[in-house]
């Protein structure tokens, strides 16, 4: 809808409509209706591309189902900047089919600014990073990300991933970037070998740090967290771990002190001894799916997390990004309820009835 070459495209075809009307007309009135049903067609096609220039409503930008984006943030209560910083999933990305658009990144980046400055990414496929990183600059937010090199056992993925991440620090420059994330939990799904994870973070730390930034960018990988040794530890420049409680099976009633306790025992401990920082990169609770012995998925449940969770760390200074922004239905569908179904939002991105943010807002 707003590349201005589909415009180019309808108009040379409004143009040949023409011609063919003129021989229509010719061969009788049956078909005069099949034109006139064509020109209105077109008009109406040809309304809606104009929308990609100017029209009153002011948007070059339109949602995947072809609502207008106004760039104005409308404050809603329901919102609360409490999340350190919370991962974020566009809900029709998944790569090779990418429908989301930057105008649906830009209505939920409208939204996530209300809850915390820092988003982390999942993959640089269906231009989530360049997208976000477009809203941002729309929105003129102070925010930032951590953008993703999504690694799978297929070495055409990594180098399309390396290439996009590449091109968006060359397009976009550092300043809001917080660090690179060079795959998740690739050693937990034992995609590739782990040194070949090591030898690539590597070389994304050693071209990125040899590119003339203003900066040192920090460039780690984020896996579970009983996966973090002394080696992954050396691997990394700052230690990032998913800490999950709902895996652990635990009730959610400990599960803020489980997270607490293993984060600091596996994470921040083995970290503090190489002298590096630590941050979790995943923890959340799941509100579909089935029970994992004492941990029940529940909306209740995420709430209980949320109460005893949020507050609490942010009051630490224990640094988290909160699992996840949205449901993400194309997850549903490609692994199981479990996966798509770790949202504080739906995708329609109203939070999830009850829910009740916590009141500690960060500054
Ligand atoms: C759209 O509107 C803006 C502000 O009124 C104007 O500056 C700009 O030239 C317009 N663009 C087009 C393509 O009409
Ligand atoms: C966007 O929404 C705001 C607030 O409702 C409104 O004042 C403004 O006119 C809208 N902007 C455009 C370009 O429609
Ligand atoms: C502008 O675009 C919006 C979104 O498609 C549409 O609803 C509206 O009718 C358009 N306005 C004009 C004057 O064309
Ligand atoms: C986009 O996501 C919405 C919400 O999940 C879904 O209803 C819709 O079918 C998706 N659209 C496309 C084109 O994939
Ligand atoms: C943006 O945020 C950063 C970190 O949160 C802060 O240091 C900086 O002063 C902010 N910049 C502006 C222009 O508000
Ligand atoms: C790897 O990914 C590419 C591009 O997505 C695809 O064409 C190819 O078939 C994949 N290879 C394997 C072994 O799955
Ligand atoms: C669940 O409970 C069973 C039986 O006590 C135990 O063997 C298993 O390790 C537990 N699983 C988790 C994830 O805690
Ligand atoms: C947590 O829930 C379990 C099972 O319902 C209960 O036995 C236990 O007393 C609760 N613990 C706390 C600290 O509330
Ligand atoms: C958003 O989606 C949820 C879940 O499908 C639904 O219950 C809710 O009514 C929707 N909200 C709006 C405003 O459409």
């Amino acid at each position: 809808m707003v590349d201005p070459n589909i415009s180019d495209w309808l108009r040379s075809q409004q143009q040949s409509a023409r011609k063919h009307r003129i021989k229509v007309i010719i061969l009788g009135v049956i078909s005069l209706v099949a034109i006139i049903g064509c020109i209105v067609f077109f008009t109406k096609i040809s309304n809606k591309s104009s929308n990609s220039g100017n029209n009153s409503s002011g948007t070059n930008y339109f949602t995947w189902d072809n609502k207008p984006v106004n760039l104005t943030i409308i404050p809603n209560v329901a919102y609360k900047k409490v999340f350190y910083g919370i991962n974020y999933g566009p809900v029709n990305a998944s790569y090779p089919w990418c429908t989301n658009t930057l105008g649906d990144v830009i209505e939920d980046v409208k939204m996530i600014s209300q809850l915390t400055n820092r988003i982390r990414l999942y993959g640089m496929d269906c231009n989530v990073a360049h997208y976000t990183m477009e809203a941002i600059i729309k929105l003129k937010l102070n925010m930032t990300i951590v953008p993703t090199i999504w690694i799978d056992d297929n070495d055409t993925t990594y180098q399309r991933q390396y290439d996009l991440l590449f091109h968006l620090v060359k397009k976009y420059g550092v300043d809001k970037i917080d660090g690179i994330s060079v795959g998740n939990e690739v050693i937990f799904r034992q995609n590739i070998p782990i040194q070949t994870l090591y030898n690539r973070i590597s070389d994304v730390r050693t071209k990125i740090n040899s590119m003339d930034f203003n900066k040192i960018m920090p460039v780690f990988t984020s896996d579970i967290g009983s996966n973090v040794d002394k080696a992954f530890v050396a691997a990394v420049d700052t230690v990032w771990a998913n800490v999950h409680p709902f895996f652990a099976g635990v009730n959610v009633n400990i599960s803020a002190s489980w997270t607490f306790d293993f984060f600091d025992e596996f994470v921040v401990t083995p970290a503090k001894a190489a002298g590096k920082d630590s941050l979790i990169s995943e923890v959340g609770w799941p509100t579909a799916s089935n029970p994992i012995n004492s941990s029940v998925p529940s909306v209740l449940n995420l709430q209980t997390f949320l109460d005893t969770f949020i507050c609490s760390s942010n009051s630490k200074g224990v640094k988290y990004y909160f699992f996840e922004t949205f449901d993400i239905p194309w997850k549903t569908a490609k692994f199981d309820v479990l996966e798509g179904s770790w949202g504080v939002f739906h995708p329609n991105r109203s939070i999830k009835y009850p829910i009740i943010l916590p009141d500690c807002v960060l500054k």
